[in-house]
């Protein structure tokens, strides 16, 4: 039996339905997982195929056309479909029978609530095998950006793209919008012939310019993992299996920074078994993308602040390639189970860095997040820092922190540390492979890791340290401390500049990795003086760093100590860039005081128009009244 709370649209009603799911879970009646934010009713019917055709109008700023859904009904009496959508437009339905003959049916558009939008309901009136529905998206399309071709780096075409997860899939298009479903899909886009369309789907290396495009995704895969992008895109292989999609200028740096990406599934396989979606290609956005990447199956979509130069940022590509273990192939259930992406990726991310990169860097790239945890813990509210997140009724963006990612490494680095990897390697690669195009949740990953790894290496940990780390808040006292040993080199060069037994000249500077410098940066005491951050950005013109990383916590600690002459270079950087996690923490950092405010609020004003929506939307937020 599977219970459906058919009014989970507000917080109260969400905390009760879930208090009474987890009474049910307790008596064994249910094990469904129960997303409350999705009005879809999957114990009736389930959407196993997408056909979606689509019309990319660029001066609209709509996707226009219809989605055929396949239905697979799971309850042989029922014949009402609930479906999930934001802020489109809803024009026909139709609905076929099993005998092909369609009907136009009656369907009714729920008003909008906050977080789920509005639930689209059809009744044919019978059991339908395909749903026809003719919509077209909004301008404001939460999951949408649309760039105006000066918004783009060459300023001759304009740009498109999407970013579904965590619930925005909904708002381009009329879907069951949960990771507990998923589907396979194919599509028809037309577009402009002078622009390139991509989507989450093999694409041919190569392919002609035509503005009509079609794609198969043979996999099934969550809504959250539907994704386009559109624009004056080219294409340049890496090796026989990858490739970058991107801009012209920047398509040759992006190959050359990404090299080591096959290297990278090489080494994955070895640890976790096939890669199993054929090629793995990379797409560039333009600089508005609001994420430093995301996982979108065969294609992952990359922000171009990773582009340094010098590989020091390619983990990010670790990152998203990971998740096509840890993410597409066995998949979170739902929003709070959102660690067993993000955490089990944060993982095999590092083990794919240390064996491509060596133990120094991937042991520098653990302790810079893990200082970065620490740092967050101490201001999120304590019932956020556990990994099966209460979401309570919040939209999930708006508990997006380095908790699953970060806390989820540690977790299993801790399991790691107590199994030994002879045995935890191949428990997580079962793992992988018992699960697999499957959904999971909490619940029952924890049943998995006591029959699969507690009971069968008994006195190793207990139930309750698993619980602890699952269910706690904060970090455990089991939690590892990543000691880099570069990094104990950094203090004392750093402490011996501090207090003026060293020069500036006699920080080994040259050597240092960009790992070095953000770890330096990041632990300079705030009570450094206007002079000494001075004689740094003198000697080593950190004000002006391309690399976004160093920028980035250059700019917070100048902010946090009063040096002023960053605040030219910041506002650049803020117009130029998008990447939330960049820019949110200056933003906040500059909300602080009024004068940083009043110019916070003039940059915003110039570079509101290129963000994101999403983006948009949390600036709005910190800036607001
Ligand atoms: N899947 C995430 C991005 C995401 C998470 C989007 C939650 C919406 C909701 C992606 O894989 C990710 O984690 N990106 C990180 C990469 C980093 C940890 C290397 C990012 O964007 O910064
Ligand atoms: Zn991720």
């Amino acid at each position: 039996m599977l219970l459906r709370f058919s009014a989970l649209s507000s917080v109260l009603s969400a905390a009760r339905a879930s208090a009474l799911c987890a009474l049910l879970l307790g008596a064994g009646l249910t094990q469904a997982a129960d997303d409350a934010y999705t009005y879809a009713n999957l114990q009736d019917v389930k959407v196993s195929h997408l056909y979606l055709d689509l019309a990319v109008d660029f001066e609209q700023k709509a996707l226009t056309g219809f989605a055929d859904l396949s239905l697979n009904w799971q309850n042989q009496t029922a014949n009402t479909v609930y479906l999930d959508t934001r802020d489109l437009i809803i024009k026909q339905v139709y609905a076929r029978r099993a005998d092909g003959q369609w009907r136009k049916v009656p369907f009714s558009l729920a008003a909008a609530e906050p977080v789920l939008g509005s639930k689209l309901t059809i009744e044919p009136g019978f059991q339908a095998d395909t749903l026809r529905i003719h919509y077209q998206s909004q301008p404001q399309a939460s999951g949408l950006q649309w760039l105006s071709k000066e918004q783009t780096a060459a300023k001759t075409q304009p740009f498109m793209f999407s970013q579904n997860q965590a619930i925005h899939a909904r708002s381009w298009i009329p879907i069951q919008d949960t990771p507990a479903v998923r589907l396979t899909y194919s599509a028809r886009i037309q577009t402009d012939k002078d622009l390139l369309a991509v989507m989450s789907a093999p694409t041919a290396p190569g392919a002609a310019r035509s503005g009509d495009y079609r794609f198969t995704m043979p996999q099934a895969i969550p809504p959250y993992l539907l994704a386009i992008a559109v624009g004056d895109l080219e294409f340049k292989a890496m090796s026989a299996q990858t490739g970058v999609y991107a801009e012209a200028y920047i398509l040759e740096a992006a190959a050359k920074e990404f090299a080591s990406t096959q290297q990278m599934i090489d080494v994955t396989e070895q640890l976790y078994g096939d890669y199993r979606w054929g090629r793995y290609d990379l797409l560039i956005l333009p600089p508005s993308f609001p994420f430093g990447g995301m996982e979108n199956p065969v294609l992952s979509f990359i922000t171009p602040t990773v582009v340094a130069g010098d590989g020091s940022l390619v983990n990010l590509i670790a990152h998203e390639l990971a998740h096509s273990w840890s993410g597409n192939l066995v998949t979170n259930a739902t929003w709070q189970d959102l660690w067993l992406n993000e955490g089990f990726t944060s993982y095999v991310e590092n083990r794919i860095m240390e064996q491509v990169f060596g133990t120094d860097r991937a042991i520098m790239e653990q302790a810079l997040a893990v200082q970065d945890l620490k740092q967050e813990l101490a201001s999120l509210d304590p019932d956020d820092s556990r990994l099966y997140l209460d979401l309570k009724g919040r939209d999930p963006d708006d508990a997006f922190s380095g908790v699953p990612y970060t806390k989820g490494q540690l977790f299993l680095m801790f399991l790691e540390s107590r199994f030994g990897r002879e045995v935890f390697d191949p428990f997580v690669r079962k793992y992988f492979d018992d699960h697999a195009f499957q959904s999971i949740t909490t619940a029952a990953f924890e049943a998995y890791l006591t029959a699969n790894l507690l009971d069968k290496h008994p006195g190793k940990v207990s139930a309750a340290e698993v619980q602890e780390w699952i269910h706690g808040r904060g970090l455990p006292a089991t939690a590892p401390n990543p000691q880099s040993d570069a990094f104990v080199r950094v203090q004392q060069h750093s402490n011996a500049w501090l207090s003026g037994l060293h020069t500036l000249d006699e920080l080994p500077t040259a050597d240092w990795t960009v790992h070095e410098w953000l770890y330096f940066i990041n632990n300079l005491p705030l009570s450094i003086s206007p002079g000494q951050l001075q004689q740094l950005d003198n000697g080593f013109n950190l004000t002006q760093s391309t690399n976004s990383e160093i920028a980035h916590a250059w700019y917070l600690l100048a902010l946090k100590t009063g040096y002023r002459e960053v605040l030219p270079a910041l506002e650049r950087y803020l117009i130029s860039i998008g990447r939330r996690k960049l820019i949110l923490p200056l933003y906040r950092e500059l909300a602080k005081a009024p004068d940083g405010l009043a110019f916070a609020r003039k940059v915003y004003q110039q570079a509101r128009p290129g963000y994101h929506p999403l983006a948009q939307g949390s600036v709005d937020e910190i800036l607001k009244q």
